[in-house]
């Protein structure tokens, strides 16, 4: 199990759609973000790092097949529990992105969809690369890749610097901060 993946068991999967949601619904958000760049239209689409779904839920009622990859067991199963009935449209995996897709042999998808921050959790600019070239052979023609990331390169990797603060509640007692090395607290 690599860094990201045991963040997320060990702490981030259990707080990450909290973390999400005290900013508004994040369904209608992920929508609102997939129209303004003209993605909600595609017949097929794969989401690398699905998480709980925000772009999976707007993209299936939207009248796309889609492929959920990721490889957290808790985040998974909160999507499978919101799909209801678009389950039938949305196929959901649970494994490493990078290797579900060098594993994709024939198939090809008109959106590939890797969103909130995900790319930023591949271990090395190599993968980052590896999948990306990967992606391009398995877009259909017309097909487009998008990748939604932080720009992070100003962040010092020092002291508190190396916290980035994904939600606070109302009355400040809650917090979760993302990073391999830290814990959440909750009062
Ligand atoms: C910051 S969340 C973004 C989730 C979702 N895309 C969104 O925008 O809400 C990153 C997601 O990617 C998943 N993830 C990160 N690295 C992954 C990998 N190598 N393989 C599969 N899933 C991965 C995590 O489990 C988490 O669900």
């Amino acid at each position: 199990m690599n860094t990201a993946q045991r963040h997320y068991e060990t702490l981030l999967g259990e707080v990450y759609s909290w973390s999400v949601g005290v900013r508004g619904d994040p369904f209608e958000r992920a929508a609102e973000w997939l129209a303004r760049f003209k993605l909600d239209g595609a017949a097929t689409s794969l989401d690398l790092g699905a998480g709980f779904g925000a772009h999976v839920v707007p993209l299936a009622r939207a009248g796309s097949s889609v492929t959920a990859v990721d490889f957290d067991r808790t985040l998974l199963s909160q999507l499978q529990s919101t799909l209801g009935g678009l389950a039938k449209d949305v196929s959901v995996h649970q494994a490493d992105l990078v290797d579900f897709v060098r594993a994709a042999e024939e198939q090809r998808w008109d959106l590939i969809l890797c969103a909130g921050d995900t790319i930023t959790h591949l271990p090395e600019l190599s993968a980052v690369r590896e999948l990306i070239s990967l992606c391009a052979q398995h877009l259909r023609a017309g097909g487009a890749l998008a990748l939604q990331f932080r720009d992070s390169t100003g962040l010092a990797l020092e002291g508190t610097s190396r916290f980035l603060e994904v939600a606070r509640t109302l009355g400040g007692r809650c917090t979760a901060s993302s990073s391999p090395s830290t814990t959440s607290t909750c009062e």
